[in-house]
């Protein structure tokens, strides 16, 4: 399974990086949300790739939506991850694709077609980085912690992404937004970044990622230090050793929300 995530990422990324030079059709398709053909290329291909190998397994795909269901095993695609990225030729994007066995993640593989670079993950058998093992940063304290970040596309969250980033940006090294939340979970597996936070995720941009993270020895949390799953829109994901400083923030930032309701 491993082995066909990462095949499928690898074809459907070398369809992304051909096409990369070309003109793009880009397709508004929700309300700051945009799609192009090559969307559609790539995705065709990870699901050809897939169904190949596991006609039964259930498909959930960004672009195609849902196939095959009622299998134990949901394969969750997203065929370019970036896509604002791509339609503007800011080189930051992936293709992720994910397995869930009864709604547990257990599969991985995040390719970056632009650096031929593929992050790949089995539960129980560590993270790896073009087949060397990764782990997660380090970084002990929050003051020398380089925070990822996305912004999602809705008002509310955005304004919540604002209220967080302002309760962890005065005590960070740096903030960084990268446009891919997959790649960015892929650079918490790699030690890339310290700590990466999303409040507006879908299941495609993190069920490969939490692989990942976890097998790279880091912790994925709710922002409220919940337990997460990928059916959960917001997601904290760290080395693990920071973790609990980010949630102290957090959870000072929420105190004084609730206050101010008052
Ligand atoms: C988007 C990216 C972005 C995140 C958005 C996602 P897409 O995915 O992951 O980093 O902030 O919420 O929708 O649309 O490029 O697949
Ligand atoms: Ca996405
Ligand atoms: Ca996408």
């Amino acid at each position: 399974m491993l082995d066909t995530a990462i095949e499928a990422a690898r074809r459907a990324g070398q369809a992304v990086a051909e096409h990369y030079p070309a003109a793009r059709n880009v397709t508004v398709k929700g309300y700051r949300d945009v799609v192009t053909e090559v969307d559609y290329i790539a995705e065709r291909i990870v699901l050809e790739t897939i169904r190949a190998r596991f006609p039964d397994h259930t498909i959930l795909s960004e672009e195609a939506g849902e196939s095959a269901p009622g299998s134990r095993y949901t394969w969750i695609v997203d065929p370019i991850d970036g896509t604002t990225n791509y339609s503007r030729r800011l080189p930051i994007c992936s293709v992720s694709v994910g397995l869930l066995e009864d709604d547990v993640p257990i599969v991985g593989a995040i390719y970056d077609p632009l650096r031929d670079q593929m992050f790949a993950a089995q539960r129980g058998q560590g993270a790896q980085l073009d087949g060397t093992p990764i782990r997660a940063s380090r970084v002990e304290t929050l003051a020398d912690a380089v925070v990822g970040l996305d912004w999602g596309h809705a008002d509310e969250v955005r304004e919540r992404t604002l209220a967080h980033v302002n309760q962890v940006a005065p005590w960070c090294r740096t903030v960084r937004a990268l446009g891919s939340a997959a790649l960015a979970l892929a650079y918490v597996a790699a030690g890339w970044l310290d700590v990466y936070f999303n409040l507006g995720m879908k299941p495609w941009d993190t069920a490969a990622g939490t692989v990942l993270v976890a097998e790279a020895g880091g912790r994925i949390t709710t922002p409220a230090g919940a337990p997460y799953r990928v059916d959960i829109p917001e997601c904290l994901a760290t080395n693990g050793l920071i973790h609990d400083q980010i949630l102290f923030r957090l959870r000072e930032r929420a105190r004084a929300y609730q206050q101010e309701g008052q």
